[in-house]
């Protein structure tokens, strides 16, 4: 290997990536004097959280009546009964309070007539434990509120003192031979310089991995970086088989048209006119869950009632909406529509598809965010010095499901707990170790072995092999036969990494290099979906596998743990957490109303 210098920096907290998980964690851990450092890959405000349109659920209740035992039954069916319960409640109670804050840090919120934060309805949140009628809970500003939540946070963050190390990609975490993590190698693409980052926590805060598939709505830097770090790291990946396709993305690009098309009135139809989601959930219709939304799409389509030429899509329709409420609710999307689908959203339906938009697993995490490498006996054991937020993480709040709105709530009351739970356990009084020059070398051997790769295969060709095998295989449904050609396939693909081609040898700005290192972030993340969805014997959220169509709580209502080695994984499993915070007579939920039933809308 080609000597590597690099510079040393030291503080007591990193956060490695900068959407709203990573600068809300970011700007609580400063607020705190904790020394901050956030290092990501692309300029705070161009995170995929600034794609986030509908909005942010909380129970406010500005609308109608509404309460967090509600919101949380909601959730828990949601989940499909995978989320565990302890997290689950922790996200509903401290949402009110994580949006309020949101408010006082400046976030531009769209207003009732009586000037309170407005809310509008979206698929899955109802009101009296789904017996009762829709309720309005997605805070929204306007269709931009991802956009609105990050610019706030990253101008306080600033405020706070909080030190941003922008472009710098990291490339691998510097774990101690006993487990704990002590930093981060990044690599500063503009200059091609090198940097570790020693910590005395490290927060993972990179998001999904939706670019793992072909046709997806998260941004192309979506690329699973912090599941890639954890995996080499050996620690394990949780509910990886539980992927969330979006009902509404725009025929073609992909392009995200918000739920809360729907929830201002917006609807479905098929080829025949028909307003289909009637007949498969007539109480809440286009208001049902989204995988549910997502699956009924797909069922038109297949049975011949798909529309255009090829009857292959589906039409949203919101020209019945009033203009004003286009313009003032649904700006973003009116124009997404004109330009990547060429209709004017007043006059003509919008072609749209399910389209790849969330990953409900990831780096496994209790409810502060402190991430978990479990072994027998210990399903909860914590990794000491890491932390994982947002997409990346799986605290497990969404289960096998997430509800639209619960992703936005999620990043800041989890990126907000880890904070406070950063303020308990890390000192700031005390010196940084520093990470071993093993664990350096480690990382500086991977990255120097990719950049010098002289194999076959380019990573483009590699990364579409990949796309295609994910979304033929690992789609909206699954068989036997799929998920296990699936497997085999992505076995393969995965091996040919081996023989990767890297034409580009320079440090600065090489982005044969930099998709390269993605791409093996991609890979385990990928691989450990489809192992993982084979292994699944049954349907539950996302997971609809054609041959075992029922939810089997008995034998699957158990988290899966992939811990990915190259071209393998290793499954094992640990239980849900069944027990709530609170109990009904501190105040806390009635175990009674969530228990698991049949999922029906
Ligand atoms: O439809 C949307 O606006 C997406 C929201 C979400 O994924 O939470």
């Amino acid at each position: 290997m080609a000597a590597y210098e690099y510079e040393t920096h030291d503080y007591d907290v990193v956060v490695v990536g900068a959407g709203g998980a990573g600068l809300r964690a970011t700007l609580g851990m400063a607020e705190q004097g904790l020394r901050t450092a956030c290092v990501t890959k692309v300029f705070p405000t161009r995170s995929h959280t600034v794609a986030a349109q509908g909005g942010i659920a909380a129970s406010l209740g500005n609308m109608g009546p509404d309460n967090w035992q509600w919101h949380m039954y909601d959730t828990v069916k949601g989940s499909d009964w995978l989320g565990d319960t302890d997290a689950m409640e922790y996200l509903v109670r401290e949402a009110p309070k994580a949006v309020y804050e949101l408010e006082h840090y400046g976030v531009p919120f769209s207003r009732t007539e009586a000037g309170k934060i407005y809310q509008r309805p979206f698929g899955g949140h109802t009101t009296e434990f789904g017996e009762g009628p829709p309720v309005q809970r997605t805070c929204a500003a306007a269709d931009r509120t991802g956009h609105a939540i990050l610019h706030t946070l990253y101008g306080q963050s600033l405020k706070e003192k909080a030190e941003f190390f922008i472009e710098y990609f990291a490339i691998d975490l510097l774990m101690s031979e006993d487990g704990q993590c002590q930093g981060v190698l990044a690599w500063k693409l503009d200059d091609g310089t090198l940097h570790v980052f020693a910590a005395k926590m490290v927060v993972l805060a990179t998001g999904g991995y939706g670019r793992a598939y072909f046709s997806a709505t998260s941004a192309h830097t979506c690329t699973g970086d912090g599941g890639g770090m954890v995996a080499r790291a050996g620690l394990p990946l949780q509910d990886m088989e539980f992927v969330q396709f979006h009902p509404t993305g725009i025929y073609g690009s992909g392009c995200l048209i918000t739920e809360g098309a729907r929830g201002e009135g917006g609807y479905l139809t098929n080829s025949e006119g028909e307003r289909f989601m009637e007949r498969y959930a007539p109480t809440y219709k286009d208001l049902a869950s989204r995988d549910v939304v997502s699956r009924c799409m797909t069922i038109e389509i297949r049975e011949g009632r798909g529309v255009g030429a090829n009857k292959d899509h589906i039409h949203l329709n919101l020209s019945h909406l009033p203009p004003e409420t286009l313009a003032e609710r649904l700006p973003g999307i009116s124009e997404s529509a004109k330009i990547f689908a060429g209709v004017d959203v007043t006059k003509e339906p919008i072609p749209v598809l399910p389209t790849v938009h969330y990953n409900m697993g990831g780096i496994p995490t209790n409810y502060w965010g402190e991430v978990l490498n479990p072994v027998e006996g210990d399903p909860d054991r914590v990794a000491p010095g890491l932390m994982a937020v947002g997409e990346a993480g799986c605290a497990s709040v969404h289960g096998a499901n997430r509800l639209g709105s619960n992703s936005l709530i999620d990043l800041v009351v989890f990126g907000r707990a880890a904070a406070i739970r950063a303020g308990q356990i890390v000192d700031p009084s005390t010196a940084v170790p520093l990470p071993s020059k093993a664990s350096i070398d480690k990382a500086l051997g991977r990255m120097d072995g990719l950049r010098h790769a002289k194999g076959t295969v380019t990573t483009a060709e590699l990364r579409l092999e990949m796309q295609k095998t994910m979304q033929a295989d690992a789609a909206v449904f699954r068989t036997d036969k799929s998920l296990a050609d699936g497997v085999e396939k992505m076995t393969a693909v995965a091996g040919k990494l081996d023989d990767i081609k890297v034409s580009d040898r320079s440090m600065i700005w090489n982005s044969d290099l930099m998709e390269t290192l993605e791409l093996t972030n991609l890979m385990p993340n990928a691989l450990a979906t489809v192992v993982a969805a084979e292994a699944r014997k049954e349907s539950r959220g996302a997971h609809a596998h054609e041959d075992y169509p029922d939810r089997d709580d008995a034998n699957w209502r158990k988290h899966s743990l992939s811990r990915v080695d190259g071209a393998s994984v290793d499954l094992t499993y640990r239980p849900v957490h069944l027990d709530p915070l609170t109990r009904t007579e501190d105040g806390g939920i009635d175990l009674k109303k969530i228990a698991p039933k049949a999922r029906v809308y």
